[in-house]
């Protein structure tokens, strides 16, 4: 059956990275017996420069009628001063939002052959396998009252870090059940001993964890665990926490898989249906330069494979094609060591299509 993809390259280094992934998707289809069928819409900067608005109806329609959805990244410098509702990421922020996309998978995996390429040493990072589950939907991300206002003749900032139990129980088991099909370890990831957002959180996943008696579960507070991720992450197996905590994780975890460019992500609803999105943003600094890493968001088209199109095969063909480009040598700048084989976003592309036949 055809699976219609709503592809979304966005801004920056997005249309590159999406452009390399689409060629994989493509291949597969020619080899594969796969079809697919592709739609391209505007997100972010990109909506707003064509349809004066970050997620434009059409855009959100045609994500809402798409099987699944492949995402670049959105963002950028000449965007920052727009009206707080008209900037890029407000655009990704709803999309999310409206599609319900509650449940952010981030797995961080060390490929052996990366271990040179992290910038922590390869006995602390070798044969790390880790998955956050980030909550995407809620959270001072969305919570209201939030504001820039005069107060008693000054400005002040605020949001509300805000979280319900049915928003804190329905991650809470995606991440048992996840934690279910690997080692039965979950880690919920908090600051209970100073917010009460978290304490709530905290509380509900203790509820939860009665429907899984298998997992064997830990807490433990945001500020320690960004410091055992640098300094013992194998202890970690599945990771869950809320969205503002494990956006920032998930960058810091990004490292040690040798480079935030490596790193995927799926966004799931209820019942499974998926936007694909590498974990970074629209890298300004390297946009249109042909140097961006395409692998993170071919891994997402990997993850969309698994997630959304119960295909395990054929994810299974992308993940070692990406094993086999990275054992031939082939490197971008960004995860370039001494011997390897430098290579831009394009080439690099097209050694994951020739991996795959
Ligand atoms: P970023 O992730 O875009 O870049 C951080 C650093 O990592 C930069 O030095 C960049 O060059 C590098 N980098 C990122 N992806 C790379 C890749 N695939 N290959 C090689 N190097 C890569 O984060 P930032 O600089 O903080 O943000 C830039 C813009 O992106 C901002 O507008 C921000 O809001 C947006 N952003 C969007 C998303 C998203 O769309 N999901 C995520 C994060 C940031
Ligand atoms: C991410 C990004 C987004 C987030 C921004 C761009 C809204 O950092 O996907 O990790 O904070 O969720
Ligand atoms: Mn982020």
């Amino acid at each position: 059956m055809t699976k219609k993809i709503a592809v979304l390259p966005g801004d920056g280094i997005g249309p590159e990275i999406v452009c390399e992934a689409v060629k994989v998707l493509q291949a597969l289809q020619n080899s594969d017996g796969l079809s697919f069928e592709l739609e391209y819409a505007n997100i972010g900067g990109a909506g707003y420069d064509a349809e004066g608005d970050p997620l434009p109806d059409s855009t959100l329609k045609l994500a809402k009628a798409a099987d699944a959805i492949l995402l670049g990244a959105v963002g950028g410098p000449q965007y920052d001063k727009l009206d707080r509702p008209l900037r890029p990421e407000r655009g990704l922020l709803r999309i999310r939002k409206e599609l319900n996309l509650f449940a952010n998978l981030r797995p961080a995996m060390l490929y052996p052959e990366l271990a040179e390429a992290s910038t922590l040493k390869p006995e602390v990072v070798a044969g790390l396998d880790i998955m956050i589950v980030r909550e995407l939907t809620g959270d001072v991300y969305f919570g209201q009252p939030r504001g820039i206002e005069v107060r008693n003749g000054e400005r002040v900032g605020f949001n509300t870090m805000l979280y319900s139990e049915s928003e804190v129980r329905r991650v809470a088991h995606v991440a048992f059940q996840i934690a279910m099909k690997r080692d039965k370890k979950l880690c919920s990831v908090e600051k209970a001993n100073v917010l009460e957002c978290s304490e709530l959180w905290k509380e509900v996943v203790i509820e939860v964890s009665k429907e899984y008696p298998e997992v064997a579960l830990s807490h433990m507070y945001v500020d320690n665990a960004a410091m055992q991720l640098v300094r013992a992450p194998k202890q970690f197996d599945v990771v869950v926490t809320g969205n503002i905590f494990g956006d920032i994780l998930s960058d810091a975890a990004s490292m040690l898989t040798g480079s935030i460019g490596m790193l995927p992500s799926a966004s799931l609803d209820q019942n499974n249906k998926g936007m694909y999105e590498p974990i970074h943003g629209s890298a300004p600094d390297i946009a249109g330069k042909n140097i961006a890493n395409p692998l993170a968001t071919i891994l997402s088209v990997s993850m969309m494979l698994r997630y959304t199109f119960g295909n395990e095969a054929a994810a299974q063909r992308v993940d070692d094609a990406v094993r086999k480009v990275l054992q031939q040598g082939y490197r971008t700048s960004d995860i370039m060591s001494q011997g390897m084989r430098r290579v831009g976003c394009t080439e690099m592309g097209d050694a994951v299509v020739a991996a795959l036949q």
